[in-house]
């Protein structure tokens, strides 16, 4: 992909877009943060995502690594890994793209389509996770004030209700 989408992008957003190498770099000096499957990645001028499909790539290579054996477990912690992804783009065509290039990664990973049930949710997920907003004023493209949701599992609820680690009712949803 191109770095640069126009001059006047640029000019007027500042958009430069990473190149890989870098962006592997960049991560490498967090390295084990981005191969800790919940570890929480923030990208506040996300563009097309970059970096956040880096993260996410790192995140499902350790996923698969820890889970690979189990289809029912790796399935739920790679979803668990992208909802620990969030970003925030200011440009409507950057975050729907960035929003796309997520859930194809995450779809490829467990080789299944779009009507699968837990790329629907993936898709639920990134709705929330990215936002269309100005991470300078803090305000979503609708004015309102930029907040994010955070997933997690339902630990005490799993044993309650006899559901195994990584159920998809084992997430929720606790403040907003
Ligand atoms: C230098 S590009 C970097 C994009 C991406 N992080 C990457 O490394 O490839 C900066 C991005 O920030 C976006 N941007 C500029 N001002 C912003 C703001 N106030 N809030 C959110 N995003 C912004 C631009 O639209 C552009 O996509």
């Amino acid at each position: 992909m191109s770095l640069v989408k126009s001059k006047k992008r640029v000019a007027d957003h500042g958009e430069v877009f990473t190149p890989a190498w870098m962006v592997d770099a960049m991560l490498d000096l967090v390295k084990d943060e981005t191969q800790r499957i919940d570890s929480r990645f923030l990208e506040p001028a996300c563009g097309s995502g970059n970096f956040l499909l880096q993260v996410l790539r790192r995140k499902l290579a350790a996923v698969e690594l820890k889970y690979g054996k189990s289809d029912f477990e790796r399935r739920h912690y790679a979803l668990l890994a992208l909802m620990c992804i969030y970003g925030i783009e200011l440009l409507p065509d950057n975050i729907a793209e960035c929003r796309v290039n997520l859930l194809e990664v995450f779809a490829e990973y467990l080789n299944a389509d779009k009507d699968d049930d837990l790329c629907r949710a993936a898709g639920h997920v990134l709705s929330l996770n990215l936002v269309h907003g100005d991470a300078l004023t803090m305000k979503a493209s609708d004015g309102a004030p930029i907040a994010f949701a955070e997933w997690v599992p339902w630990a005490g609820q799993v044993s309650a209700a006899g559901l195994p680690p990584g159920h998809p009712h084992a997430f929720g949803v606790l403040r907003r």
